[in-house]
């Protein structure tokens, strides 16, 4: 398709998707607040387990939750699904536009796995389709009735994906799709759990039934799956600016530490929430930190660097023409690669000042990552690579 369409959708539905998305997120966080601050009192009406008064806007608002539903059913009852559909939908799109219709250059790393467009973009959906499936059978498993081992499993479930998407996907590919596989399950828990279990709730009030009692248990597991999953899930959809993360060899091991890190911030907040203090909240944000200037050490330790031979070192030409061999098919005032109308990023390499002006982020995308070229079509080697890297590191010689 025409590189302008595909930008114009590429930047329309990305702005979409960023709206639904702090709709839907900021509803479920608005939620768990409201959930976790209820308050008990005498002579509240019957069926409610709490309330909470809040002031927003120069305005009042008293919410009262009950368990199940009130005896009278409103007329007016709002749903929130929506915020949760289009935010999947909305992604989901954007994710085709920009791996499925540029599979070649964002979706397919050959030298990971050496399969064409089509066959990456159909597993690209299987692992997406069979990640909801092992992830709902976990929760409907044994392992479902005790908190502690089903957290667990969902780690290792996540971390598992990560571990074989980098094997099968470009980096940058397989963080967004450790991101769109957590945003499925949870789009997914609404579509499939949360939101039916509480048609069924309220067709039995209706019907006169008492609803049972488990549909709630089960819809507010997977909201809480839900809630701890939120931070990580918006680290991976942002993830593919920073080619440190995703570029790294062992970037299967940063998803882990990162669904670490979200979910014990989530756990904080959760616990303050709920009025908790003291010791119960006074290890989070400690732990958060150092893990995550761990993190940020270990990836700034360079892991691929070798020291060249004398023989092997290249001058600027060298560099030059590495780069003109490697680059300039997107990297050109003039892109001649067809996905492009306009030089990606606004980088081009046309000179040896560019490359100059460029060096440390080439040293970031290409030697430190291997984010550069994308796609890699033209199968630049570790050699060539190495190369660069010392060459900038030299401080770019003549
Ligand atoms: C197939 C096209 C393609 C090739 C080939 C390619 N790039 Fe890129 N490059 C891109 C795209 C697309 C972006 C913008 C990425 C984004 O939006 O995150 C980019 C961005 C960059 C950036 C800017 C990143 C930033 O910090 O914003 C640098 C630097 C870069 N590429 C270096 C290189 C080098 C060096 C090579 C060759 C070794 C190379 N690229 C080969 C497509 C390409």
């Amino acid at each position: 398709m025409d590189a302008a369409v595909l930008d114009w959708a590429n930047l329309l539905l990305r702005w979409v998707h960023v709206i639904v998305g702090i709709a839907w997120i900021g509803s479920s966080f608005f939620f768990i607040w409201l959930d976790l601050s209820l308050n008990k009192r005498e002579g509240l009406p019957d069926g409610v387990a709490g309330e909470t008064w809040m002031v927003h806007g120069g305005g009042f608002y008293h919410a009262q939750k009950y368990l199940v539903a009130p005896e009278q059913l409103p007329e007016h009852l709002h749903w929130f699904k929506w915020e949760s559909y289009a935010t999947w939908i909305s992604g989901f799109c954007l994710m085709a536009v920009i791996y499925y219709f540029g599979a070649e250059s964002f979706l397919i790393d050959r030298q990971t796995l050496d399969v064409g467009p089509a066959a990456a973009i159909a597993i690209s959906l299987a692992m997406l389709a069979v990640s909801w499936v092992v992830y709902d059978l976990i929760c409907r498993s044994p392992l479902g009735n005790s908190t502690g081992p089903l957290a667990v499993a969902v780690f290792v479930l996540v971390v598992g994906a990560a571990f074989l998407f980098s094997n099968v996907f470009s980096g940058r590919a397989a963080f967004v799709h450790v991101g769109a596989m957590i945003g499925t399950i949870m789009s997914a828990n609404v579509f499939f759990i949360i939101i039916p279990n509480q048609k069924k709730t309220v067709a039995a009030m209706l019907a006169g039934k008492a609803p049972d009692a488990v549909w709630g248990m089960q819809a507010k597991q997977r909201s809480t799956h839900n809630n701890y999953l939120t931070l990580p899930v918006l680290l991976m959809m942002i993830s593919n600016h920073y080619p440190m993360t995703f570029g790294h060899e062992y970037n299967w091991l940063i998803v882990a530490v990162v669904l670490i890190i979200g979910g014990v911030v989530r756990d904080w907040f959760n616990t303050r929430n709920a009025g908790g203090g003291g010791s119960r909240t006074a290890w989070q944000w400690p732990l958060a930190t150092v893990l995550t200037v761990g993190l940020a050490v270990f990836v700034s330790v360079p892991w691929n660097v070798e020291t060249l031979d004398e023989e092997k070192m290249v001058d600027a030409d060298g560099a030059f023409a590495i780069v003109q061999t490697h680059c300039v098919s997107c990297h050109a005032t003039e892109p001649i690669n067809p996905d492009f109308d306009a030089p990606p990023g606004g980088v081009v390499f046309e000179s040896v000042d560019h490359l100059r002006t460029h060096a440390v982020r080439i040293l970031a995308q290409t030697v430190t990552s291997q984010a550069m070229p994308l796609g890699n079509t033209s199968e630049m080697t570790e050699l060539e690579r190495q190369q660069i890297g010392a060459w900038i590191r030299a401080g770019q010689p003549d």
